[in-house]
């Protein structure tokens, strides 16, 4: 019964796995959200009607889906009741919505002290959302968090004290203007009593459907190579992206994952800091992001962007155990002449194809290209495979070839259909 089918992104964020899920959600009972919070950005588009989700899962917007935000996600409530409130403006009722009772919340010292540690770190910035991520998951680890269950319980009282208390020790240490308790106490209560409702035991709810037969959508955020394990530490999110994420973040155990599909563009963006070997500073590297309109989401920084790395990727499809890949923009690097691909690192003078996420390893690598021939054409009515131009084809089944994963998903324009599935 392995009716879980995981998307995952591949590299650094921003692959458009939002399409993937989208096309995937139809077919699902179930879509989770297994990692991260308000640090993501998901675009869809349904019924000509375009959605920027940070925090819901996707499917949230399929009468036939019940959207879950799993244990293993950080919940900023106020983000929440905003996402919930402008769904409800554009006529969805939001009751297909299940939240983790086990799930913890970001409380507003958590974005001040991502801001604080940031303005700290001077010149060796992560580049974080600022949404308070990495302090949220260091209470939890801590143990100092504060879940769900507790939120919406007359506990909260007690342990908001508790950390605000804390909290204001580390402030004044940062000089930075003290919490008073009673003030976040009565907001976030009022908070409390709007999600409460959603809030479950979704470990029990999904395991009764996996008995069931009953498919689920495990909704990835982030990505493989922003990994807390496997990514380029200490420029990563504080979770883990990754298909064990999945895993913890759920509830759900490894048998019942079938699929696992990461999520690639046809070319590599990054945003923040850390190693990115491929990256472009020139005007070809700009030249992708005007026609990818690689901005973000969350952040609207404009994103780093360079030519697709089966190095990492090779790394990324063994990490994850993944059974197939999504390669979206293919349109957008199919308007260059010539298109790049790293198939090996060149390291001290030597060729490698080995990635390790080390950051001076990363640092002194140069990438090995090989090249393609670009003008696809206008490929967005493109529904086959075999309708692809050749130089698409060279280009896709190369990937396939190099990371020994079948290429399931092909992203030809920017609307929801333009999309092959094989
Ligand atoms: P989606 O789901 C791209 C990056 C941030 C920063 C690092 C740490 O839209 O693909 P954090 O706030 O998580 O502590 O920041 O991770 N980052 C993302 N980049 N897409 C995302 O999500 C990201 N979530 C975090 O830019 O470099
Ligand atoms: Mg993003």
């Amino acid at each position: 019964m392995k009716n879980v089918t995981v998307v995952l992104g591949a590299f650094y964020g921003d692959e458009g796995k939002g399409k993937v899920i989208d096309y995937l959600s139809s077919d699902n009972k179930y879509a989770v959200r297994y990692s991260g919070g308000n640090n993501a950005g998901h675009s869809v588009e349904v019924n000509g009607a375009k959605f920027a989700f940070h925090l819901l899962p996707s499917g949230i917007l399929y009468d036939n889906v019940k959207a879950i935000l799993g244990n293993g996600v950080v919940i900023d409530p106020k983000v929440l009741i905003e996402e919930i409130d402008s769904l409800k403006e554009k006529g969805y009722k939001v009751n297909n919505l299940y939240i983790s009772e086990k799930a913890h919340v970001i409380l507003p010292y958590h974005p001040i002290l991502d801001e604080t540690l940031e303005e700290m770190r001077a010149g060796n910035k992560l580049g974080t959302t600022k949404r308070g991520i990495g302090p949220a998951y260091c209470d939890k680890y801590e143990r100092s968090g504060i879940r769900m269950e507790d939120f919406i319980s007359s506990r909260f009282k007690e342990l908001l004290k508790e950390n605000i208390k804390n909290k204001n020790v580390i402030l004044r240490a940062y000089k930075k203007p003290k919490l008073k308790f009673s003030e976040v106490y009565k907001e976030y209560k009022a908070y409390a009593k709007i999600l409460k409702p959603y809030v479950c035991d979704t470990i029990t709810m999904l395991h009764k459907a996996i008995k069931k037969g009953e498919k689920i959508l495990c909704e990835g955020a982030q990505a493989s190579l922003l990994d807390i394990d496997f990514g380029s530490y200490p420029y990563v999110t504080s979770s883990n992206p990754t298909i064990g994420g999945a895993i913890t973040g759920t509830g759900i155990g490894a048998r019942y994952i079938g699929e696992v599909y990461g999520v690639i563009k046809a070319y590599s963006s990054r945003v923040g800091a850390g190693p990115f070997v491929t990256e472009l500073t020139d005007a070809t590297g700009d030249r992708i992001r005007e026609l990818g309109h690689e901005y973000g989401v969350t952040t609207k920084r404009p994103r780093r962007c360079g030519w697709l790395d089966l190095v990492s990727l090779n790394y990324v499809c063994m990490i994850n155990g993944l059974t197939g890949l999504c390669v979206n923009h293919l349109d957008t690097i199919g308007k260059f002449d010539k298109i790049k691909v790293c198939v090996a690192y060149k390291y001290k003078g030597k060729k490698t194809t080995d990635f390790t996420t080390n950051v001076d390893f990363l640092a002194n690598c140069t990438p090995v290209y090989e090249e393609f021939e670009g003008n696809f054409g206008d490929i967005s009515k493109c529904r086959s495979f075999e309708e692809l131009p050749v130089n698409a084809k060279k280009y896709i089944n190369r990937i396939e070839e190099l990371t020994n994963t079948p290429v399931k998903f092909i992203g030809v324009g920017a609307a929801r259909e333009e999309m092959i599935v094989r």
